[in-house]
């Protein structure tokens, strides 16, 4: 093979393809796949490519069972069990959607249609997919949890969050939990979506539910304590005493922000350290210097705003300021029924200013981070094998062709998922 070309990377840091690694077959068990003739491949590093996506022309990757084990120019490529032509499409590391609702039973097309004839968007909706989830069995929550797992995986996801919060009770949230455990990557405890109907009266008793019973029965299930921080939901003082309360448990915080109004979710978030802060739809200047100054990303969920008719997010303002931003679907019955990034990536370069480049990567790299993950959102060496190919030639086109299917083929730890 030639040594002329791009950079070429393996997991032990060399610069060079060693025989053995990837090349001339697998470890036993273990299948190797090469990817060659990707006419743009998204490294997401920068020190690999061009710009921050780290773009390398003319590339392969090296699958070595559920890992990348090489990637460089095609030319230079060592030889694998098995091989993919991606006759000059482009790939990227799979989607990672960190902000979904995927355990629940029925739909609100009505509440949709509603909205769209003017009527808003209030949290009082989540009630009537709480009824319906209550009522569900196992096997129904499983089956729709995993119908929609793999609709998203037909459109390039291959890293899903999930919460509970349509259960609203001890057993209903463990159950949701439990579920969504078996399915999907990030599982993230969301007892205080809404106050239940039984707790009308006395919110302060759901508080101490679930502080205490629903999150011992919870936590074992979950890495990730959420709480929607809103008028309608729960206000400052209740999220804080909830997300500490979690992290106590040993979990860590993701907070539902800014979704409806101004509030005080987003400085919560960064005050307790969250991961995230998601929707950000609603932020004063304060909010924006305070993500711009804290590690926790600010998470947009365009899908929303686009469902709710909410005005969009402002991607370029909180980028200008140094915050780093990802995107997400939001994929629930009520708020938003898309689980579509390709759709999000759209959204966000046409309506919240993000260039292409800054969506795809907040679309992967950006939801890794938001998740607090370093293995997926990446190709390169030593990442989880997750490698989307467009039918496209460059990551642009997600933006470009809008509601186009464009996925020629995703595999997720190195295994097939589509196509
Ligand atoms: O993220 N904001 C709170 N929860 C969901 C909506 C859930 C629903 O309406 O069923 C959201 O938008
Ligand atoms: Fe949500």
């Amino acid at each position: 093979m030639s040594a002329s070309g791009g950079p070429s990377h393996m997991p032990d840091g060399s610069s060079e393809p060693v025989a053995g690694a990837a090349g001339g077959g697998c470890d036993a068990g273990r299948v190797s796949i090469v990817i060659t003739n990707i006419g743009e491949l998204v490294t997401n590093d920068p020190g690999l490519g061009e710009d921050a996506l780290g773009l390398l022309r003319d590339a392969a990757v090296v699958i070595d069972g559920g890992t990348v084990a090489w990637v460089g120019p095609t030319e230079r490529a060592p030889a694998a069990d098995e091989q993919y032509d991606a006759a000059g499409r482009a790939a990227l590391p799979g989607f990672v959607d960190s902000h979904a609702h995927l355990v629940f039973a029925g739909e609100r097309a009505e509440e949709f249609a509603a909205r769209m004839s003017g009527r808003p968007y209030t949290a009082g909706g989540i009630r009537t997919t709480v009824a319906r989830t209550r009522a569900a069995s196992d096997d129904d929550l499983r089956a729709n949890l995993r119908r929609l797992v793999d609709e998203m995986a037909r459109q390039g996801t291959t890293t899903v969050e999930c919460k509970s919060g349509y259960g609203l009770s001890v057993e209903q949230e463990e159950r949701s939990l439990r579920i969504a455990a078996e399915t999907v990557d990030e599982v993230t405890f969301l007892g205080a979506h809404v106050v239940p109907p039984e707790y009308a009266d006395d919110p302060g008793g759901y508080v101490r539910l679930v502080t205490n019973e629903m999150l011992a029965a919870c936590a074992p299930h979950a890495r990730w304590v959420d709480v929607f921080c809103e008028d309608g939901a729960f206000d400052a003082d209740q999220s804080r005493e909830i997300l500490t309360a979690g992290m106590r448990a040993g979990l860590t915080p993701r907070v539902h922000a800014n979704q409806l109004g101004p509030g005080p979710g987003v400085r919560l978030a960064v005050e307790l350290g969250a991961a995230s802060a998601d929707h950000c739809t609603h932020l004063t200047d304060a909010d924006v210097d305070a993500l711009a100054s804290a590690a926790t990303v600010a998470t947009l969920l365009p899908g929303v705003d686009f469902s709710t008719r909410q005005p969009y997010p402002d991607a370029r303002r909180l980028i200008d300021a140094g915050a780093t931003v990802a995107l997400a679907t939001d994929c629930n019955p009520g708020s938003c029924y898309t689980s579509s990034m390709p759709f999000c990536i759209a959204l966000a370069v046409r309506d919240l200013r993000m260039t292409p480049a800054e969506a795809v990567w907040a679309a992967t790299a950006g939801g890794a981070r938001a998740l607090r993950r370093d293995d997926v959102g990446r190709l390169t060496p030593g990442a989880r094998a997750d490698v989307l190919v467009l039918d496209a030639p460059s990551h642009i086109h997600l933006a470009y062709r809008p509601g186009v299917p464009q996925v020629a083929a995703v595999w997720k730890a190195g295994r097939r998922v589509q196509a």
